[in-house]
């Protein structure tokens, strides 16, 4: 069990983790935190400038450090970016330091939120739906490996998502 008292949401982009993770902490009486917001905020650069500039390794290293520093503080509910998952020392962080609930959606759902999306980069392409396919299937086993609860998006509202994930964790908080 972890010493934190925090919350970390993980899972794919479009499946809520800031507009849910948002409610939860206002439930909870919690701070939220967005990994990729400070990352813009720390850098003065929003993400796709940074994966222009500095290519999807250099935003990988702003991300590690962020949440290494962010997981360091106590309640907080904090929403960290889809690709979070992707390296060893950020799984081990995560787990290590709050309770983790797995935001689950659909592909079909994410690509209706990221519809018009300007601000993920790996998903300006021709062709998003085989992105979030293949992000998916690389993803799903990491983030189940380190959830303490896994969530499904896609029944009823972000209220309702977010009342059902404070009964599942308010006894480890
Ligand atoms: C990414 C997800 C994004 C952001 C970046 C890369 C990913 O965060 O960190 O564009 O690799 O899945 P959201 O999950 O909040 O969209």
């Amino acid at each position: 069990m972890t010493q934190q008292r925090n919350l970390i949401l993980i899972g794919p982009m479009g499946a809520g983790k800031s507009t849910i993770g948002r409610q939860v902490s206002s439930l909870l009486h919690y701070e939220f935190v967005d990994s990729d917001h400070e990352i813009e905020d720390r850098s003065g650069a929003d993400i796709p400038w940074i994966f222009d500039v500095e290519g999807e390794e250099g935003f990988r290293k702003r991300e590690s450090a962020m949440i290494d520093e962010l997981t360091l503080r106590t309640h907080i509910v904090l929403a960290t970016g889809g690709g979070a998952v992707m390296r060893e020392d950020n799984r081990r962080i995560i787990e290590a330091r709050g309770i983790v609930v797995y935001l689950k959606a659909t592909v079909e759902q994410q690509l209706a939120r990221t519809a018009r999306d300007q601000n993920r980069p790996l998903l300006q392409t021709d062709n998003p739906r085989e992105v979030l396919t293949e992000l998916m299937a690389l993803r799903d086993p990491l983030y189940n490996d380190i959830a303490d609860y896994v969530v499904e998006t896609d029944q009823g509202g972000v209220k309702d998502v977010a009342s059902r994930i404070v009964s599942l964790v308010s006894d480890d908080l």
